[in-house]
Protein backbone atom coordinates (compact mmCIF):
# COMPACT_ATOMS: atom_id res chain seq x y z
CA UNK A 1 0.00 0.00 0.00
CA UNK A 2 1.56 3.64 -0.81
CA UNK A 3 0.92 6.75 1.08
CA UNK A 4 -0.79 9.08 -1.64
CA UNK A 5 -2.68 12.60 -1.46
CA UNK A 6 -5.49 12.97 -3.77
CA UNK A 7 -7.68 16.20 -4.43
CA UNK A 8 -10.87 16.65 -3.33
CA UNK A 9 -14.26 19.67 -3.74
CA UNK A 10 -17.27 20.01 -1.67
CA UNK A 11 -19.17 21.42 -4.11
CA UNK A 12 -21.58 24.68 -4.21
CA UNK A 13 -24.72 22.13 -3.53
CA UNK A 14 -22.99 20.69 -0.24
CA UNK A 15 -21.74 24.30 0.59
CA UNK A 16 -24.97 25.64 0.38
CA UNK A 17 -26.79 23.67 2.92
CA UNK A 18 -23.92 24.01 5.53
CA UNK A 19 -22.80 20.23 4.55
CA UNK A 20 -18.90 20.84 4.93
CA UNK A 21 -18.68 19.13 8.38
CA UNK A 22 -20.80 16.32 7.43
CA UNK A 23 -18.81 15.64 4.70
CA UNK A 24 -15.42 16.45 6.51
CA UNK A 25 -16.36 13.88 9.19
CA UNK A 26 -17.28 10.79 5.98
CA UNK A 27 -13.95 11.69 5.06
CA UNK A 28 -11.88 11.66 8.68
CA UNK A 29 -14.11 8.37 9.64
CA UNK A 30 -12.54 6.68 6.32
CA UNK A 31 -8.90 6.83 7.81
CA UNK A 32 -8.41 9.97 4.95
CA UNK A 33 -6.51 13.02 6.31
CA UNK A 34 -7.55 16.56 5.21
CA UNK A 35 -3.73 18.28 5.15
CA UNK A 36 -4.97 21.68 2.91
CA UNK A 37 -8.43 23.19 2.86
CA UNK A 38 -10.12 26.03 1.89
CA UNK A 39 -13.03 27.38 0.89
CA UNK A 40 -13.04 29.60 -2.19
CA UNK A 41 -15.36 31.10 -5.48
CA UNK A 42 -13.81 29.49 -8.18
CA UNK A 43 -13.44 31.68 -11.30
CA UNK A 44 -15.20 30.38 -14.67
CA UNK A 45 -11.50 30.40 -16.06
CA UNK A 46 -10.63 28.16 -12.76
CA UNK A 47 -13.65 25.76 -13.67
CA UNK A 48 -13.25 25.35 -17.44
CA UNK A 49 -9.52 24.38 -16.91
CA UNK A 50 -10.33 22.19 -14.17
CA UNK A 51 -12.89 20.54 -16.39
CA UNK A 52 -11.17 20.80 -19.33
CA UNK A 53 -11.36 16.63 -19.77
CA UNK A 54 -15.14 17.66 -20.30
CA UNK A 55 -15.02 20.45 -22.58
CA UNK A 56 -17.04 18.36 -25.48
CA UNK A 57 -19.23 17.08 -23.10
CA UNK A 58 -23.36 17.82 -23.55
CA UNK A 59 -23.16 19.29 -19.64
CA UNK A 60 -19.89 20.79 -19.97
CA UNK A 61 -21.88 24.20 -19.27
CA UNK A 62 -24.12 22.87 -16.48
CA UNK A 63 -21.61 21.46 -14.43
CA UNK A 64 -19.15 24.99 -15.17
CA UNK A 65 -22.04 27.09 -13.88
CA UNK A 66 -23.03 24.67 -11.07
CA UNK A 67 -18.89 24.97 -10.05
CA UNK A 68 -19.07 28.74 -10.36
CA UNK A 69 -22.48 29.21 -8.52
CA UNK A 70 -21.84 29.18 -4.78
CA UNK A 71 -18.24 28.49 -2.81
CA UNK A 72 -16.32 25.37 -2.66
CA UNK A 73 -13.99 23.80 -0.32
CA UNK A 74 -10.94 22.52 -2.78
CA UNK A 75 -8.91 20.09 -0.26
CA UNK A 76 -6.05 17.79 -0.01
CA UNK A 77 -6.57 14.18 1.44
CA UNK A 78 -4.19 12.16 2.25
CA UNK A 79 -3.83 8.54 3.05
CA UNK A 80 -2.71 4.58 2.01
CA UNK A 81 -4.22 4.46 -1.40
CA UNK A 82 -5.86 7.78 -1.01
CA UNK A 83 -7.29 7.79 -4.80
CA UNK A 84 -8.89 4.80 -4.59
CA UNK A 85 -9.97 5.20 -1.12
CA UNK A 86 -11.64 8.52 -1.53
CA UNK A 87 -13.75 7.46 -5.13
CA UNK A 88 -15.07 4.44 -2.82
CA UNK A 89 -15.98 7.12 -0.30
CA UNK A 90 -17.65 9.60 -2.31
CA UNK A 91 -19.53 6.72 -4.16
CA UNK A 92 -20.46 6.52 -8.15
CA UNK A 93 -21.24 9.76 -9.53
CA UNK A 94 -24.87 9.17 -9.91
CA UNK A 95 -26.52 9.49 -6.14
CA UNK A 96 -29.14 7.00 -7.67
CA UNK A 97 -26.13 4.34 -7.80
CA UNK A 98 -24.07 5.22 -4.94
CA UNK A 99 -23.69 2.45 -1.96
CA UNK A 100 -25.04 3.16 1.57
CA UNK A 101 -22.75 5.27 3.72
CA UNK A 102 -21.07 7.11 0.86
CA UNK A 103 -20.79 10.43 0.41
CA UNK A 104 -23.35 10.95 -2.31
CA UNK A 105 -25.47 8.37 -1.22
CA UNK A 106 -25.93 10.19 2.01
CA UNK A 107 -25.99 14.08 0.47
CA UNK A 108 -25.73 14.42 -3.14
CA UNK A 109 -29.04 15.68 -5.69
CA UNK A 110 -28.19 14.60 -8.95
CA UNK A 111 -25.25 13.24 -11.02
CA UNK A 112 -24.75 16.96 -11.34
CA UNK A 113 -25.06 18.75 -7.96
CA UNK A 114 -23.19 15.69 -6.75
CA UNK A 115 -21.70 17.23 -2.99
CA UNK A 116 -17.95 15.76 -3.87
CA UNK A 117 -15.17 15.71 -6.96
CA UNK A 118 -12.24 13.13 -6.43
CA UNK A 119 -9.33 12.87 -8.43
CA UNK A 120 -9.54 9.53 -10.51
CA UNK A 121 -5.55 8.88 -10.83
CA UNK A 122 -2.38 9.81 -9.56
CA UNK A 123 -1.28 12.10 -12.62
CA UNK A 124 -4.87 13.64 -12.24
CA UNK A 125 -4.44 13.84 -8.52
CA UNK A 126 -0.94 15.84 -8.80
CA UNK A 127 -2.39 18.10 -11.43
CA UNK A 128 -5.68 18.83 -9.70
CA UNK A 129 -3.98 19.58 -6.64
CA UNK A 130 -0.89 21.96 -8.39
CA UNK A 131 -3.66 24.29 -9.70
CA UNK A 132 -5.43 24.59 -6.35
CA UNK A 133 -2.20 24.68 -3.77
CA UNK A 134 0.64 25.76 -3.32
CA UNK A 135 2.99 23.27 -1.68
CA UNK A 136 3.63 24.98 1.53
CA UNK A 137 0.21 25.19 1.72
CA UNK A 138 -0.25 21.44 2.15
CA UNK A 139 0.75 19.97 5.38
CA UNK A 140 0.85 16.41 6.44
P1 LIG B 1 -16.91 15.06 -10.98
O1 LIG B 1 -16.29 13.92 -10.27
O2 LIG B 1 -16.73 16.40 -10.38
O3 LIG B 1 -16.34 15.08 -12.47
C1 LIG B 1 -17.12 15.50 -13.58
C2 LIG B 1 -18.49 15.87 -13.19
O4 LIG B 1 -19.41 15.99 -14.25
C3 LIG B 1 -19.09 14.79 -12.32
O5 LIG B 1 -18.46 14.79 -11.07
C4 LIG B 1 -20.56 15.16 -12.34
O6 LIG B 1 -20.90 16.06 -11.30
C5 LIG B 1 -20.70 15.86 -13.68
N1 LIG B 1 -21.55 15.07 -14.56
C6 LIG B 1 -21.31 13.83 -15.01
N2 LIG B 1 -22.34 13.44 -15.77
C7 LIG B 1 -23.24 14.46 -15.80
C8 LIG B 1 -24.48 14.66 -16.42
N3 LIG B 1 -25.05 13.71 -17.20
N4 LIG B 1 -25.11 15.84 -16.21
C9 LIG B 1 -24.54 16.80 -15.45
N5 LIG B 1 -23.35 16.66 -14.84
C10 LIG B 1 -22.71 15.50 -15.02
Amino acid sequence: MALERTFSIIKPDATERNLTGQVNAVIEKAGLRIVAQKRIRMTREQAETFYSVHRERPFFGELVDFMISGPVVVQVLEGENAIARYREVMGATNPANAADGTIRKLFAKSVGENTAHGSDAAETAAIEIAQFFAGNEIVG
